[in-house]
């Protein structure tokens, strides 16, 4: 099978010579990947409210992408949010030596042992991201699993609120033709397929 040839399965095609299932029309691929290496407009950082960094995304996506990104953060704590971003907030940023162009960072929810995680506030940090890279007339965005990490959000449960706040965003008109959902292990995007919720456009 030539490389790049998508076979249909459903609503979803898969390209066997990239690893990666596409949905609505192609205009959404499921990956395998590092978020940082990803050459599309935005990519989302899963940040915390201080906006300075930490382990995980944000750790790689500063310590590659360097000091304009930190810098830029700084700026919009010390001119936008003092206090820190909120929880489902998103805001824009040079890339610094990334790929990407911009950097777009959104603090999802913190899920505490035996509470129910909060799929509004996470679909927040989705739609805001997605409109944020809108507003810029951006066409390409990619997501890596927000709050799923450290934060401790259920990925079987992330994947129904992801794929149905993606699918209704791109319902409308928007400069948006690709979403990246980038996973950093195979069973993170396994445990993704099986519980999402994507249907034929
Ligand atoms: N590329 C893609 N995905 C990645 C990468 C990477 N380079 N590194 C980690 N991941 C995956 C993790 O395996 C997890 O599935 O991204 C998902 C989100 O994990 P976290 O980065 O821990 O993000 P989150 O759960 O939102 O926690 C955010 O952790 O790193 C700190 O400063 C961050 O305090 C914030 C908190």
């Amino acid at each position: 099978m030539p490389p790049g040839t998508i076979w249909r399965i459903g609503v979803e095609a898969m390209d066997p010579s990239r690893n990666r299932k596409t949905f609505l029309s192609e205009r959404v691929s499921v990956l395998v990947g590092d978020i940082t290496e990803q050459d599309v407009d935005a990519i989302v950082n899963a940040a915390n409210s201080t906006l300075l960094g930490g382990g995980g995304v944000d750790g790689a996506i500063h310590s590659r992408g360097g000091r304009e990104i930190r810098q830029a953060c700084e700026e919009i704590r010390r001119t936008r949010f003092p206090k820190g971003l909120p929880a489902g907030e998103a805001v824009i940023t040079a890339a610094g030596r990334l790929p990407a162009r911009y950097v777009i960072h959104t603090v999802g929810p913190i899920c505490r042992p035996g509470r129910e995680p909060d799929g509004r506030m996470l679909a927040l940090c989705y739609r805001n991201s997605l409109a944020l890279a809108a507003e810029r007339e951006l066409r390409s965005i990619a997501f890596p699993a927000i709050s799923t990490g450290a934060f401790g959000y259920p990925p079987e449960q992330a994947a129904p609120v992801v794929s149905e706040t993606i699918q209704s965003f791109l319902s409308q008109k928007t400069s948006l033709e690709r979403v990246l959902l980038v996973f950093y292990e195979p069973s993170d995007m396994t445990l993704f397929l099986k519980n999402q919720r994507f249907t034929a456009p």
